[in-house]
């Protein structure tokens, strides 16, 4: 598809509510660069793209698209798009090098810049306190697997709001719980890189808790809006067989309520905690997690791509990795057009995760903290970036999250992932979720067609409210 595949009038043709806002999001390693600069401690990611065959062709965020340098010229970019806010994550090894102790007031320094520049401009900063890059010398001590990880994730927690608390109001823990303990601890694909399901298991739990740690000391600091993104994939069993329909609530189960509901209804599904004991990995709940865990928040951040059909399979076919407790479940390939990530594109599903939500989570606003696609984005002769698969994808999931709202779902606000292309983990630099094309060689960003489509959007919408 081609730019001019996207029927102009369908942007143009949505409306939103007065008050609600557009924004973009980055997280820090996967923009800044300056891996050793003011300070920075290393965090574990730096060492996990550093070994050999972890990341797509050895790729690391040493350098990425070096914003902690060029912020100024970001924060402009996005004033050109009109943006009303902005969604990063603050690298909790630049403000304590050893994820606890002394603090590196030159690291919280670049933030306190970064964030009066969005001020300065009247973009809305909104902070996630964590977005992967766990310090090292924590996971020296066993990371998110070791109880204590929460209580000095609370701590960090303490020390940002003292930074930034008189200039920022909306506030995020977590960014994805379930990628930081499944994918780095079960399957494997992501920091820390292990493979282990009690692992896996302890480190879910000592997220949520620092989670709920880092809101009561937020809560304390009288922070009024608050919040934790987690990351949806819906399940499809692929047949309605008995074992395809509890392969799909199995992997529903761990990819998406145990995350959820704890936070929302304070307890961990049943069927998951029977699930995680039989396979010698139980949570590990002391008394009084759990009132921890579902401190009152003010919003629910919502991530959300594509859609999962799922069936049960006799052997291991490795295509379900990201399961705690035997692999015999297959992700199936999507039907359809797939982005460059292999992801499907499923609006649909986008309208039926929100109506789900308004029916789980009733009364908590929602905020779309994170949707987006890659494509095979270039910039062609002319000096654009003609990507109307990336459009194409917004302007539908769009239509789909008002769908949803005209429903009943409470959703306050929408970033778009990504501003910039940027550096996709273990994807590396070949995945651009771009709305802004960043050139690796020469660190030239150039807005993509749908940049425009999106600032025109918000201009619309701005102007009419
Ligand atoms: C979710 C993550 O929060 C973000 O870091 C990542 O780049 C996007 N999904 C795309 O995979």
């Amino acid at each position: 598809m081609t730019s001019t595949d996207v029927r102009p009038d369908a942007a143009a043709a949505l409306t939103f509510p007065p008050g609600f806002f557009f924004g973009a999001a980055t997280a820090s390693y996967q923009i800044e660069g300056a891996v050793d600069v003011d300070g920075r401690g290393p965090s574990i990611w730096d060492t996990f793209s550093h070994t050999p065959g972890k990341t797509h062709q050895g790729d690391t965020g040493d350098v990425a698209v070096e914003h902690h340098a060029r912020y100024r010229e970001d924060v402009a970019l996005m004033a050109d798009l009109g943006l009303q806010a902005y969604r990063f994550s603050i690298a909790w090894p630049r403000v304590l090098p050893q994820g606890a102790g002394r603090v590196e007031q030159r690291g919280l320094d670049f933030y306190r810049r970064l964030v009066d520049e969005l001020l300065g401009q009247g973009i809305d900063p909104w902070p996630t306190l964590y977005h992967w890059d766990l310090p090292q010398a924590l996971q020296d001590e066993g990371g998110w697997t070791n109880r204590d990880t929460a209580a000095r994730f609370a701590d960090y927690a303490a020390v940002v709001h003292d930074a930034l608390g008189d200039r920022v109001r909306h506030w995020s823990t977590l960014n994805e719980p379930m990628c930081s303990a499944l994918l780095g601890h079960q399957a494997g694909q992501h920091a820390p890189g292990e493979r282990d399901a009690v692992a896996a298991s302890r480190a879910v739990h000592h997220l949520l808790l620092g989670h709920g740690l880092a809101a009561g000391v937020l809560r304390d600091r009288g922070v009024d809006h608050l919040g934790i993104t987690l990351n949806f994939t819906p399940m499809t069993p692929a047949t309605d067989s008995p074992a395809d329909v509890d392969a799909a609530r199995r992997l529903d189960g761990q990819q998406n309520r145990m995350f959820l509901e704890p936070i929302v209804r304070g307890a961990y599904p049943a069927d998951v905690v029977h699930d995680l004991a039989a396979a010698g990995a139980p949570l590990p709940v002391q008394d009084g997690d759990l009132e921890v865990i579902a401190a009152p928040l003010d919003w629910l951040g919502v991530n959300y791509y594509f859609c999962s059909t799922v069936r049960a399979v006799e052997e291991p076919t490795g295509k379900a990795t990201a399961f705690i407790g035997g692999e015999c479940i297959e992700d199936l390939t999507p039907e359809g057009p797939t982005t460059t990530m292999g992801w499907g594109v499923h609006p649909q599903g986008f309208t039926d995760l929100l109506l789900r939500l308004r029916d789980e989570a009733p009364g908590l606003p929602l905020v779309i903290t994170e949707n987006g696609s890659a494509w095979p984005d270039e910039v062609a002769a002319d000096g654009q970036v003609h990507d109307g698969e990336r459009t194409d994808y917004l302007v539908r999931h769009l239509a789909a999250m008002t769908d949803a709202m005209t429903l009943g779902a409470d959703v306050r606000g929408y970033f778009a992932w990504s501003l910039l292309d940027n550096y996709e983990w273990a994807r590396g630099y070949a995945q651009r979720f771009g709305l802004v094309h960043v050139d690796y060689a020469t660190q030239q960003r150039t807005p993509k067609a749908s940049a425009r489509v999106y600032a025109d959007l918000i201009a619309r919408h701005t102007q009419a409210g």
